[in-house]
């Protein structure tokens, strides 16, 4: 073998270890193989189920590359059963042979192995016949072990990646499964006071605009699913919004699914706009209220408020409750901690993290057991 060659074949050989993609590996390879074997034509066929389909040709009418063979089927098909290569010299004595290119007249058929699986069958043909030697075999043989070997890396890889989506695609699934509880409470109790008789209009109003928000609101969050399923990314809707709109929703819903013994107070300056995702911003602010209201089992108050600061906007949401233990302090914001309560998931506050954390914005929590709880989000204003 020259030295050249055996050159052209290391380099396919680091070229296709970094290959990412099946098409990327089987365009290089056929260039390669063809600067090194001087074929006519060729063509690289893979496995799918009983079959091989063509994936990568040149030379070959598309007639002829569109055919599929069987395995078992013709010299590729035998090849890519016994795993065995077959050298024929006269393409006119060989009964097995299916023509697909006019003048073929010699072939030399690879099967592409890893790890004694059959991936695919690489086969070069020539006008000549007896026009592959012995050497050649060897040659392509060595190609085709590199290319089985990074077509497997490549599925693997694409499949960790697809493993990876899924489990993220599970946690956002669960945490939007988490928030979807709060529309559909609220939705439970639109139709409770839907019932009532006498209902004023301008109550029925208000009631069909909770119908509709909390509907949108689960909507959207389907949404984010399918998006992050799409794309790959869960995406920011930032538009310059009036940050007293978002503490009013929350402030009405609090209101609206309150126990009596808890006083909410909404202390909001209403020209304050920010670069946000409102829906997104709404679940930050109802999973902090909620969290505030639960820590005041004997009533108390929850306090909301939006102010300036300087150059930034400042959020708080606190409350007069149980407070949360110096220990404790750290543990709130993993996925699934959860003290102190029946039904607490412990996602709230890892949703709540995570979005303000998307938006470039900062939280901090102070507390003091038996007093209360005060969270704190530090926004740049738009
Ligand atoms: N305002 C608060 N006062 C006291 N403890 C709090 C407060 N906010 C959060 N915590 C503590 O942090 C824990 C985690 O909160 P998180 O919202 O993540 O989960 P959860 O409220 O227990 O359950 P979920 O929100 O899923 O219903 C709570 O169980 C609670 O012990
Ligand atoms: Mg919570």
């Amino acid at each position: 073998m020259t030295n050249d060659k055996l050159q052209k074949v290391n380099f396919l050989g680091q070229y296709l270890a970094a290959s990412r993609s099946e098409n990327q590996i089987l365009e290089m390879a056929m260039l390669i193989s063809h600067d090194v074997l001087g074929y006519d034509h060729a063509i690289i066929r893979l496995v799918h189920g009983e079959e091989l389909l063509s994936r990568q040709w040149i030379g070959f009418p598309r007639e002829a590359a569109d055919r599929v063979i069987r395995i078992g089927e013709g010299i590729t098909g035998e090849a890519a059963k016994t795993g065995k290569s077959i050298l024929v010299e006269d393409t006119t004595t060989d009964p097995r042979f299916i023509k697909g290119v006019e003048n073929c007249r010699s072939e030399l058929c690879v099967p592409l192995v890893y790890n004694e699986r059959t991936l695919g069958v690489f086969n070069a043909e020539s006008d000549q016949t007896a026009f592959f030697t012995q050497q050649d075999v060897q040659l392509l043989e060595t190609l085709a072990s590199q290319i089985a070997a990074a077509l497997e890396t490549a599925r693997l890889r694409e499949e960790l990646l697809r493993s990876e989506k899924l489990s993220t695609v599970g946690r956002m699934a669960s945490s939007i499964l988490h928030d979807i509880r709060n529309d559909i409470h609220q939705l439970n109790i639109s139709s409770d006071l839907l019932k009532k008789d006498g209902l004023k209009a301008e109550l029925t109003l208000k009631v069909s605009d909770m119908i509709r928000k909390s509907s949108d609101n689960i909507y959207g969050l389907i949404e984010d699913i399918f998006d992050f399923v799409r794309t790959g990314h869960s995406h920011l809707a930032l538009k310059p919004q009036h940050l007293c709109l978002a503490l009013d929703a929350v402030a009405e819903h609090i209101k609206s699914t309150r126990p009596a013994n808890v006083e909410v107070i909404l202390e909001a300056e209403d020209d304050i706009e920010l670069s946000m995702d409102m829906r997104r911003v709404r679940r930050v602010l109802m999973n902090l209220a909620r969290n505030g209201v639960e820590a005041m089992p004997d009533g108390g108050t929850l306090r909301i408020t939006g102010k300036r600061s300087g150059a930034d906007v400042v959020i708080s949401i606190s409350d007069t409750g149980v407070g949360i233990t110096r220990e404790n302090m750290l543990k709130i914001w993993e996925p699934l901690f959860t003290y102190g309560k029946a039904n607490g998931t412990g996602l709230g506050m890892a949703i709540v993290k995570a979005i303000v954390e998307d938006h470039g914005w900062k939280i901090d929590v102070s507390s003091e057991p038996g007093k209360g709880t005060k969270f704190t989000i530090t926004a740049s204003a738009a």
